[in-house]
Order: structure tokens, then C-alpha cells, then sequence
């Protein structure tokens, strides 16, 4: 199963960066598992091709990855308009609407997704669904303010159900603490939400980050 699913995730990566990166562009790198092959590909690219990219990491992660194997990497500061940006995701439902973050990066995924002229998701087949919940068990990632992580709990259970839970570290004591020095929330829905509206209340409430990717 591994070696199929890596087999996937490949695929769709070559194809995202051999159809949609060209040259002279600023290119936004996503997180995760998959987009190492992301990087990989464009790597050899720039190498065969001798093309001009620069790229926007969206993590600790995706950075280290970018500087080890040698592509120029650039920040927001510099660049405010990304050409396109190219991101995995924990699930996608049958209208595009994603889950993000279940490798804690979702913030500056978002940031850098919103700067970008156009945004391409790539996922293995396992991520597919018709409804959000039906592949991805561990439910929508919130990036909270650590001081703010009980009231935010409490607002997502009460509005909407389900039970909103901070995410603990397994090789450390304590909760995991994103790139931004926040923690995480898991929110496990038990029904099926307006996401649209979901995402706008989350995103109203004082001391949450970022909830689900953009609609
Ligand atoms: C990172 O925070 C996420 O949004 C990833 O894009 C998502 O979790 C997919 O990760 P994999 O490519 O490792 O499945």
C-alpha cells in the first residue's frame, strides 16, 4: 500500500509542477509528505531546464527542504504576488472545500495561497471524498493563540458540536506548538456543516489563527 500511495502522491506532483511551473516565476511551496516530491521535481527542472524560480516556503519544513537541494528560496516580504502556489491536503469533498493542517503548517499555507495568482491542490486518491469526515478521521485543524485555546474549544463545541481538542506532541511533553508559536486545535465534527459558514465564524472568534484552507 505504501509504495502505491507514494507512487500517487509522485504522480500528482510531477504533474502539477511539469504543467503549471514555468519559467521566471515565484512559486509557493506547501507542506507535507507530498510536497516533497513537489520539490524534488522542481529541483531537477531548474536543473535540466536552467529556469529561473524562485520559491515561497510555508513552513520550517518546506524551507530546509528548498535550501538543501538548492533552489533559491524568497519571502513575502520581498515578493507580494506569487505566480502559483502548489499545496497538499488531508481531504477534499466533491466541492473543493479541503482540510489542511494535519501536519500543523495550515497558517502560512493559507498566506501564501491567498498571495498567489493561482492555487493547485494535489492529493493521492485516498483523499477523496464526497463529504468532508468520510477519509480524514482526525477532523479540522485551528491554529489558536496558545492563551486562547480553552475559550476557542468552547466556542467551536458549542456552536457546532462535536469536541474541539488540543493537539498533543508525541516526542515532547505538551501540546504541539506550530512554526508561529501557536497551538493546535483538532475539531471532530459529528455532522455534515456549511463550510463556507463554519470558516468565517471560526475565523471570527478572538484568538483562533486559521481554520479550514481557502474555499
Ligand atoms: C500541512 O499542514 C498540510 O496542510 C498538508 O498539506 C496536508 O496535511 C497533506 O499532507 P501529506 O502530503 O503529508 O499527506
Amino acid at each position: 500500500l505504501n509504495k502505491k500511495v507514494e507512487e500517487a502522491k509522485k504522480r500528482a506532483a510531477y504533474a502539477a509542477v511539469d504543467y503549471h511551473v514555468k519559467d521566471n516565476q515565484i512559486v509557493g511551496i506547501g507542506s507535507g509528505s507530498t510536497i516533497v516530491h513537489v520539490i524534488k521535481r522542481l529541483a531537477e527542472r531548474v536543473r535540466k531546464e536552467n529556469l529561473n524560480v524562485f520559491c515561497v516556503p510555508t513552513s520550517f519544513q518546506t524551507r530546509l527542504l528548498i535550501q538543501d537541494i538548492g533552489l533559491m528560496v524568497i519571502d513575502l516580504n520581498r515578493h507580494l504576488e506569487i505566480d502559483v502556489a502548489i499545496d497538499g491536503a488531508d481531504e477534499v469533498d466533491s466541492e473543493l472545500n479541503l482540510i489542511k493542517g494535519g501536519c500543523g503548517c495550515l497558517t502560512q499555507e493559507k498566506i501564501v495561497a491567498s498571495c498567489a495568482k493561482s492555487f493547485i491542490v494535489i492529493a493521492d486518491y485516498r483523499k477523496d471524498s464526497s463529504a468532508l469526515g468520510e477519509q480524514w478521521k482526525k477532523g479540522i485543524p485551528v491554529e489558536v493563540i496558545p492563551m486562547a485555546y480553552v475559550p476557542v474549544s468552547r466556542a467551536i463545541q458549542s456552536q457546532f458540536g462535536g469536541s474541539a481538542d488540543l493537539r498533543m506532541a508525541v516526542s515532547k511533553a505538551g501540546p504541539v506548538v506550530t512554526d508561529n508559536g501557536n497551538f493546535l486545535l483538532d475539531w471532530r465534527f459529528d455532522q455534515e456543516h456549511n463550510w463556507s459558514a463554519v470558516n468565517t465564524t471560526i475565523k471570527m472568534m478572538p484568538g483562533e489563527n486559521h481554520c479550514l484552507a481557502p474555499l
